[in-house]
């Protein structure tokens, strides 16, 4: 049963993004892509896990993911609950076991993920999404909210491909500031997604964000898409190379913006 609803979450209309920044990432620092495979699938099981609890009716109480009915809706809030936990666990023993990589490298992604989802990221970013009034969403706050609920595991999966391509600290920065930028751009896109498109061509529910600050919110469609367009260019620039695949899965990734 709990295996049927874990394979539920995982499988769907989900874009699988950030298993593919990992290995773009390693392949663009100079290592195999098929090397950051386990880590990337580790990524995809804490995002599922994020998704999961995201949904749930004390969250964000959403109808449809990835286009099927949520993971609650289909069964039960007590099995959506305990998926989000098994996918969160499993996820550290994927890299832990990953017998491709030796130890250090092993014991270097656990710390980023770790770091990624913990007190100062994923969690942390979304109960202040849930959880901060109003007067408290400005731009400088929903900047640090969005990089701590989106970005961080943009970041993790960028700089875990570099650590696995075996990338120095320059590399790593390179891969990090990147992230960072991609990140911000993919969750002001998602925001506005959530205002202008549907759930046929989202897969997930409409107008979520209804009655919530967000950057759409603070500065309109027009300035939230030129927006993506110069925080995209802030990534490119960061990475100093447009014309790699990792380059252009980036700019893949945002269609519409
Ligand atoms: C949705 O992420 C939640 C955000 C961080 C904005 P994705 O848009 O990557 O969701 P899937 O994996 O494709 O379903
Ligand atoms: C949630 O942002 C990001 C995480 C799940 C960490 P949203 O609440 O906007 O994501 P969607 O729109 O439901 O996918
Ligand atoms: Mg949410
Ligand atoms: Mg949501
Ligand atoms: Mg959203």
């Amino acid at each position: 049963m709990l295996a049927d609803a874990v394979r539920n979450a995982l499988g769907g209309r989900g874009k699988r993004a950030r298993p593919l920044l990992a290995m773009l990432s390693a392949e663009h620092f100079g290592g195999q892509p098929l090397a950051a495979l386990d880590f990337g699938c580790a990524l995809e099981m804490v995002h599922t896990a994020s998704l999961i609890l995201d949904d749930l009716p004390c969250m964000d109480d959403a109808a449809m993911r990835r286009g099927q009915p949520t993971l609650h809706r289909r069964f039960g809030e007590d099995a959506a609950v305990l998926s989000a936990v098994a996918l969160l666990n499993q996820a550290y023993g994927v890299i832990a076991e990953d017998d491709g990589l030796d130890a250090q490298t092993r014991l270097m992604l656990t710390g980023i993920v770790s770091r990624a989802v913990g007190f100062g990221g994923l969690v942390a970013g979304q109960i202040r999404d849930l959880r901060d009034p109003p007067a408290l969403r400005d731009e400088a706050s929903l900047t640090s909210l969005n990089h701590q609920k989106t970005g961080v595991l943009f970041v993790a999966a960028l700089e875990g491909g570099a650590v696995i391509a075996g990338g120095d600290a320059a590399a790593r920065a390179s891969a990090r500031l990147f992230a960072d930028r991609l990140g911000f751009a993919f969750q002001l896109w998602d925001d506005l997604q959530d205002s202008t498109s549907t759930l046929e061509i989202m897969g997930k529910d409409a107008l979520q964000d209804e009655g919530r600050v967000t950057f759409v919110t603070l500065w309109g469609l027009e300035r939230t898409r030129a927006t993506i367009s110069a925080v995209i260019e802030e990534a490119l620039a960061a990475l100093g190379d447009r014309d790699c695949p990792l380059a252009a899965y980036a700019l893949s990734l945002m269609p519409h913006a």
